[in-house]
């Protein structure tokens, strides 16, 4: 606990310095910085090879803190009720008199907001008089980090501090929901989609209907190990790395279980991990087994094929 409050400090001690460190989250490790501040904001960019219009989520520790900066509605209110703190961002209007930065929003008028479980970034979050920008700790396109070890493999020295949290809980990006006019989805991650679906009272569409892509991190490329991957697969080619779900009689050394019995929790938790590993031991190709696409499911597939695109 000591050392934890220490590093507490720390992390304050360099984002008060509008420096950017990793801030762990129950979802993936976050490339943090004070998001009322362009400086800092502007070096979360630049460190991710981001680009400029690709606009970051903000974290707060409590719902006072985000009325200072956007609307809150109805619907806001229900679903955090359920979920929050946990894996769900909500796009919601920005206030005009917001301190964000417009880099965090790329001069829109809506912010994405989401408020993080894990009990060491909510810590420091109460501590600083500012809320946290924080996309995924990982260069653009590439694969997120669930631990510190994962971090400092994307971003080496140039950061200077990283918040330990361990190993993150969901492993997944949160489910991303828009409240603007009609909820919409518009990533599918931590928190399933039938629940959300359960609490509002109604099937939510997913924005991927929609041909216009207003998230951009729904574009093709994302989430890559910068190998080929093929889904739907009964068995692996001999030179391929074989994602599996399930127990097999047989199995070889290029098998990667996310989870033996399919507990699509587990293979949640495991998916950027095993990526990671897949990568580390060279191969050049990925097959990956089913993966049903319900509840958990439906964002693994999801992180799969961008994954997979080339
Ligand atoms: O679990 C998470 O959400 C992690 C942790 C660190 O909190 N963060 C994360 O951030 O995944 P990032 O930047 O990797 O993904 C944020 C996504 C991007 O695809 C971005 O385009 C979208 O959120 N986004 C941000 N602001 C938006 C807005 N106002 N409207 C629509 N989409 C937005
Ligand atoms: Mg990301």
């Amino acid at each position: 606990m000591k050392n934890n409050l220490s590093n507490i400090k720390k992390a304050k001690f360099y984002l008060d310095k509008k420096e950017c460190i990793g801030i762990p989250t129950e979802t993936v490790y976050g490339l943090a910085a004070n998001a009322y501040s362009n400086l800092a904001t502007s070096r979360i960019f630049s460190l991710k090879k981001r680009p400029k219009h690709n606009p970051l989520i903000v974290h707060y520790h409590n719902l006072n803190d985000l009325k200072k900066d956007c609307e809150i509605n109805e619907n806001f209110l229900k679903i955090y009720k359920q979920f929050c703190p946990g894996p769900i961002t909500f796009v919601l209007k920005l206030k005009k008199k917001s301190k964000i930065s417009k880099n965090v929003t790329n001069y829109k008028s809506t912010l994405a907001i989401r408020f993080p479980s894990h009990p060491l970034t909510r810590s420091l979050l109460k501590e600083l008089p500012y809320p946290l920008a924080a996309p995924s700790a990982n260069i653009s396109t590439k694969i997120s980090p669930v631990s510190k070890e994962d971090v400092k493999d994307e971003f080496g020295k140039k950061i200077k501090f990283i918040l330990d949290g361990g190993r993150c809980k969901v492993g997944l990006e949160s489910t991303i929901i828009s409240l603007i006019n009609k909820p919409k989805i518009m990533r599918f991650g931590g928190i399933e989609a039938e629940k959300i679906n359960k609490i509002l009272k109604r099937k939510i569409k997913f924005l991927h209907k929609n041909k216009k892509i207003i998230t951009p991190g729904q574009g093709k490329l994302h989430y890559s190990p910068g190998i080929p991957i093929s889904l739907n697969k009964i068995k692996p080619l001999t030179d391929e790395a074989f994602i599996l779900i399930k127990k097999r009689k047989l199995s070889d050394k290029n098998y990667f279980y996310l989870t033996k019995n399919q507990n699509l929790k587990e293979a949640a938790r495991n998916l950027y991990k095993t990526l990671r590993m897949i990568k580390k031991k060279k191969y050049k190709k990925i097959a990956v087994e089913k993966i049903p696409n319900k509840g958990l499911g439906q964002a693994i597939n999801d992180k799969l094929i961008r994954a997979s695109k080339k």
